[in-house]
């Protein structure tokens, strides 16, 4: 078993932004809305903000009251949109139960969507042209390849089909010419999908949902679960009995967390350089 460490390999991708930063005529800048006072919402964000900062990226973080209206919460975006001085928006879900979450991604300009949730971005994934990327799917991917990890030809279990991480890490996969399953909570026979996978990318928020016995000896287990028990952070693989048959596995924390912070991070610089190269001053 060897360990894909997302830290370390977030850390060189931050040092290389970081570079590239300096020698860019702007300064990439993200701002992220957060509404209501989610507890895990709230580390998310400020572990966002301090990643702006330690690359040298201007952040600004809007929080918002919890009972905020549609309206509000549109015209926040709308003033973000039009700032030259912000590249990408990140809206942090969830978001109040009042509050239409489609029509508040939708209203995020797509150049600027650094979460790549609007349905442009959504769509160009779709085409098999990506653009923004959702950060999670992207940052596994990062993973995968970091270690050459091949995945033409081989079977890959997704668990788990929302719009943040499981959709989108399928449609990726697929684009490597991985086969594609997709397993959700109505899915009878996780155990025997699982059994097959050359891949299995674990993200449903089940603390220690696959167990060794689901795992093929030589898999490559990521697990992008975030579950809190007892104040520990723990993922949707039970690593302790996984990880000595698996070839590759993501510990939590230290896996797939830290990459989709720089995944941010990166999405950002993308969409400013974007900015720069249409105004037509890129330096
Ligand atoms: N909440 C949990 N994961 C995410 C994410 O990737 N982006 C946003 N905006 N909110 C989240």
């Amino acid at each position: 078993m060897a360990l894909l460490d997302g830290k370390s390999l977030a850390a060189e991708l931050e040092a290389s932004l970081k570079n590239e930063v300096e020698r860019l005529s702007i300064r990439p800048g993200l701002a992220v809305i957060m509404a209501g006072d989610d507890a895990a919402s709230k580390i998310y964000v400020g572990r966002k903000e301090q990643a702006c900062q330690r690359v040298g990226f201007y952040s600004e973080m809007v929080y918002l009251p919890a009972d905020i209206s549609q309206e509000a919460l549109l015209e926040q975006v709308q003033v973000l949109n039009q700032r030259s001085d912000i590249h990408g928006i990140l809206v942090q879900l969830p978001l109040p139960a009042q509050i239409d979450v489609t029509q508040v991604l939708e209203a995020v300009a797509p150049e600027k969507d650094v979460d790549g949730f609007h349905p442009i971005n959504a769509g160009h994934l779709f085409n098999g042209t990506p653009h923004l990327v959702p950060c999670t799917a992207l940052g596994v991917m990062h993973l995968l390849k970091s270690q050459q990890i091949p995945m033409l030809g081989k079977q890959a279990l997704v668990i788990g089909r929302s719009n943040i991480v499981g959709k989108p890490m399928a449609l990726l996969l697929l684009q490597e010419h991985a086969t594609v399953t997709i397993a959700h909570s109505r899915t009878p026979n996780l155990a025997e999908l699982c059994l097959q996978a050359d891949i299995i990318v674990a993200a449903v928020g089940k603390a220690k949902l696959v167990t060794a016995e689901m795992v093929k000896p030589g898999a490559v287990v990521i697990d992008v679960g975030m579950n809190r028990s007892e104040g520990k952070l723990c993922g949707d693989v039970d690593f302790e009995s996984v990880a000595p048959k698996a070839s590759w596995i993501t510990p939590v924390p230290g896996g797939v967390g830290p990459m989709t912070i720089s995944c941010l991070l990166l999405n950002t610089l993308q969409a400013a350089c974007q900015s720069l190269a249409l105004s037509g001053t890129r330096g």
